[in-house]
């Protein structure tokens, strides 16, 4: 088994890392860092340095991994040390959406794109994007947000759009976007006072949730939105 994570130095990345280096001792682990490469890693874990929003990184990479049976891509942005998700539509900055974009949405694109190949195969392959309920359209009652509601929105339509295309070209991948609920890590910090008591997870909770959960699903489940607890999300 050759798992990939992408974003396996971010909160949630790491716990992956580490669930899967400690359930599949027998499985490469292949790991990716953009700023710093973790000090402390289990043996079967090998790092790449990438910036996965430069295709040029993410095409050298797969040069380098020709074969791959999970890919998780678990990098994204909802806040920049000078800029917090808008509450109204008068704080939108142009900047700032684009970021969103090129941190949330572009990613899954050039991971599909380039990794494509090392996914098909006749065995069951799995191609998984942390995205965020917030994306979804139809459960969104709330509004706010407007820059990464967007950016997920765009990626799960994104998620949609490659789970169609790969049911024949790849009918053995199960392409599916994760929810992970509101986690204890970097990202959420800034809103963790307004999480309901027991609603904010432990990132170890949330790897555990989506190993669980693609080890559940098949090709047949491709093109799916899941929650931490195992149901689904409508788009
Ligand atoms: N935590 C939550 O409550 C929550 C809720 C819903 C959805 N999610 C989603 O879950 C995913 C993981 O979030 P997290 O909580 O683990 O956040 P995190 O701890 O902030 O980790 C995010 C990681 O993404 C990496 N990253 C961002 N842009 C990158 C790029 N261009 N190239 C390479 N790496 C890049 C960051 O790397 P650097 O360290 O180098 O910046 C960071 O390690 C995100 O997609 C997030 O939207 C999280």
């Amino acid at each position: 088994m050759i798992i990939l994570i992408v974003g396996g130095s971010g909160g949630i990345g790491r716990a992956l890392v580490n669930r899967y280096a400690s359930e599949q001792p027998e499985a490469q682990i292949y790991a990716t860092y953009r700023t710093s490469r973790p000090d402390t890693t289990p043996q079967n874990v090998q790092w790449f340095h990438l910036d996965v929003s430069q295709e040029d990184n993410v095409r050298a990479l797969a040069a380098q991994l020709p074969k791959v049976d999970v890919l998780i891509n678990a990098t994204g942005l909802l806040h920049t040390p000078d800029k917090l998700p808008e509450k109204s539509i008068q704080e939108f900055d142009p900047d700032f959406f684009n970021d969103n974009l090129k941190a949330n949405t572009l990613p899954t694109l050039l991971l599909a794109k380039h990794f494509a190949k090392a996914l098909k195969a006749k065995r069951p392959t799995y191609f998984v994007a942390l995205s965020a309920r917030i994306g979804s359209i139809s459960d969104n009652q709330l509004g706010g947000w407007i820059s990464y509601r967007s950016a997920k929105a765009a990626l799960n339509m994104a998620l949609k759009t490659i789970s169609i295309e790969w049911r024949y070209k790849l009918p053995n991948c199960c392409v599916l976007a994760f929810h992970p609920g509101t986690t204890d890590t970097a990202l959420s910090v800034p809103f963790q006072k307004n999480v309901p008591p027991g609603k904010l997870f432990s990132a170890d909770f949330v790897a555990q949730s989506l190993t669980d959960l693609i080890q559940s699903k098949q090709a047949s489940d491709s093109g799916g939105f899941y929650s931490y607890d195992g149901s689904a999300i409508t788009w």
